[in-house]
């Protein structure tokens, strides 16, 4: 982090998802994409079993979350968001340490993405965590007809 980063840092706490959270997520989640999932689509997610949806929380609030999937042996990052009026003060990166402890604690061998090549900001922080281009897959966002990058890194299993 950065020593600007560390200054505007603030304590957050994180915990899982509930149906309850929806809507405060469903807020971030349309200032925070283009085509934003609807409220159902996180509500049905959550009552997956292969699912897991974590919230992160500051000043009493939802700030961010993280949603994933596991899936043959992988983690299928599917959504990462935080605030606008809170980014770029670590909250990002703890969500994102938080589902590497998780994927460590499961056995989990790899955490893969999908990523927009014109989302600039989530591309650099994909990068400072080492991610990696995995490959292509052509016209996959429906609003643009853009093509995802599918990132991935390994999750190391022996470490810390
Ligand atoms: C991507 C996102 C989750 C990052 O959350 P955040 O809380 O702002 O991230 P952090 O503060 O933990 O950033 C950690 C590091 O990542 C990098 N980073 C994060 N956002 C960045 C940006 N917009 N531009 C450049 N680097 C960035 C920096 O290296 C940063 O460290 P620094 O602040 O010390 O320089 C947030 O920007 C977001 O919600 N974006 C909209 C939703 C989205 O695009 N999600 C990803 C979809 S694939």
């Amino acid at each position: 982090m950065s020593a600007a980063a560390a200054e505007q840092s603030i304590s957050i706490n994180i915990r899982k998802m509930s149906l309850l959270d929806v809507g405060a997520v469903h807020a971030i989640e349309s200032a925070s994409f283009p085509t934003p999932w609807r409220r159902r689509t996180f509500a049905s997610r959550l009552l997956l079993s292969d699912h897991r949806g974590y919230v992160a929380e500051a000043e009493g609030r939802v700030v961010g979350y993280i949603l994933y999937r596991l899936h043959l042996g992988q983690v299928h990052l599917q959504k990462i968001a935080v605030a606008k009026q809170f980014r770029r003060r670590g909250i990002g990166a703890r969500l994102m340490e938080f589902l590497f402890d998780q994927a460590k604690t499961a056995g989990i061998e790899a955490v893969y993405l999908e990523v927009r090549p014109s989302n600039v900001g989530a591309q650099d922080f994909y990068k400072r965590f080492r991610f990696t281009l995995d490959h292509i897959r052509e016209n996959y966002y429906s609003d643009t007809g853009e093509a995802a990058q599918v990132l991935i890194r390994t999750v190391d299993l022996k470490q810390g």
